[in-house]
């Protein structure tokens, strides 16, 4: 009898990733494979560089994780692979592989969108518990993604077995992760910044610099002007509630200001970088901290507080719009303290379930992409023959203009 063992290949930005999950429930291997050494120096992903490394990365990985699972090729039921958003070089490099692995085995191949196999990182776990001990896995679930390409709130409805997306509202420019790590950088800290803004921010004063944001208008709102930001004029937001749209663009301008201001970057530049410079960034959390001044402690526990608190004042909002009792918070975003702490905070008081991946699944990984593509793997949707990158891949059905 089948096992229904999927092995899962994620490739869409800088983690090279294999898995192999039985039913879409238990976790057989979950291997990553990090580029945060090569982007380091960059501050940032260079495409370029990620589509090598995946190249470099991809056999040993997939190999590794069949191999810690302890199972052969031709254990499996079918291969899925993320067929976009991401880098496409990047995307194009697990594939390839993927087709070439699912022909030379006869295996159907599963197409992914990175989103929802985000998402499935939750409904994962959920599933994994045993019986009696799962919440309403198969319940209809208001889903934050929120990473450092994504800042997407998408309703999640599971329909006879398969997963069904609405989106609901989304960042107008920046993601907050993008956000996360531009302003580690300006201030000289390490790549990627999430994890070291989260570490040092308690260490601050979340009061101590007020940002703020203010409510985000649509073309229909500004009597038909045209909006301004790029992603404004070729995404389909006209139709979303300007309510649950996000920009973070601003308080990266506004930190950037804040530190120009107090001169702070002359602290920081003085401090934190000099490590940078010499080609050896803080190695602990510690090391970081001893070399972090009051003032840029305060300032980014207040940048936090403060994007942590759009998050959820947008979420809870919309949750309550569409009467939704049960949120996932799932993306890179999703592993802050902060952010877990003040979401299970509201939703208990709310008296709404609230669920967020382990710490491991949060960030880039393709465990989460078998578990999407169970369902898919069941309904019998496979990918094309054809099947290619989509660097823009839309998750779900947008609002019709
Ligand atoms: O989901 P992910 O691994 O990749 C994308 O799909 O983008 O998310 C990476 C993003 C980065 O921007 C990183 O700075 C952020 O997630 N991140 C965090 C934390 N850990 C990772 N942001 C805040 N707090 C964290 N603990
Ligand atoms: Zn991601």
């Amino acid at each position: 009898m089948s096992r229904g063992l999927i092995l899962g290949i994620e490739s869409s930005c800088d983690e090279t990733a294999a898995a192999v999950v039985e039913r879409g429930a238990r976790t057989l291997s979950s291997v990553v494979a990090s580029q945060i050494a090569t982007h380091l120096r960059y501050g940032g992903v260079v495409p370029e560089l990620a589509s090598r490394e995946h190249l470099r990365a991809i056999v040993p990985v997939v190999r590794a994780a069949l191999a810690e699972a302890r199972v052969t090729l031709a254990d499996l039921d079918a291969i899925a692979v993320t067929s976009g958003p991401g880098l496409a070089g990047a995307l194009l490099v697990g594939i390839t592989y993927a087709k070439a692995l699912a022909f030379a085995q006869g295996l159907p191949l599963v197409a992914v969108n990175h989103l929802e196999g985000h998402i499935h990182a939750v409904l994962l776990q959920d599933r994994s518990l045993p019986d009696g001990h799962r919440s309403e896995a198969d319940q209809a679930a208001l889903a934050l993604v929120v990473s450092g390409g994504h800042t997407h709130l998408y309703l999640a409805q599971p329909t006879a077995g398969t997963w069904h997306y609405s989106l609901i509202g989304r960042t107008l420019d920046d993601a907050a992760g993008e956000a996360y790590d531009k302003v580690a950088k300006l201030l000289g800290l390490g790549y990627p910044g999430g994890p070291w803004i989260d570490a040092l921010a308690r260490f601050g004063n979340p009061h101590a610099v007020p940002f703020a944001f203010a409510q985000i208008k649509t073309k229909a709102h500004l009597g038909g002007k045209a909006p301004r930001t790029k992603a404004a004029r070729t995404a389909p937001i006209a139709n979303l509630d300007p309510h649950f749209l996000f920009s973070f663009s601003g308080i990266k301008t506004a930190v950037l200001r804040y530190v120009e201001l107090n001169r702070l970057r002359d602290e920081a530049a003085a401090r934190v970088p000099r490590m940078l410079a010499a080609g050896r960034p803080p190695q602990t959390k510690e090391a970081a901290l001893a070399l972090c001044p009051q003032t840029t402690l305060d300032l980014i526990a207040s940048f936090q507080h403060a994007v942590v608190g759009d998050l959820m004042k947008k979420t809870f909002a919309a949750a309550e719009s569409l009467d939704a009792e049960r949120i996932l918070v799932t993306g890179g975003v999703a592993a802050n303290r902060e952010l877990r702490e003040r979401f299970t905070a509201e939703a208990s008081r709310r008296g709404l379930q609230i669920a967020f991946p382990t710490l491991a699944l949060s960030t880039d990984n393709a465990a989460m992409i078998a578990a999407a593509a169970w369902p898919r793997f069941a309904a019998g949707e496979f990918a094309p023959a054809d099947l290619t990158a989509d660097p823009s891949l839309a998750l779900g059905l947008h609002p019709k203009p």
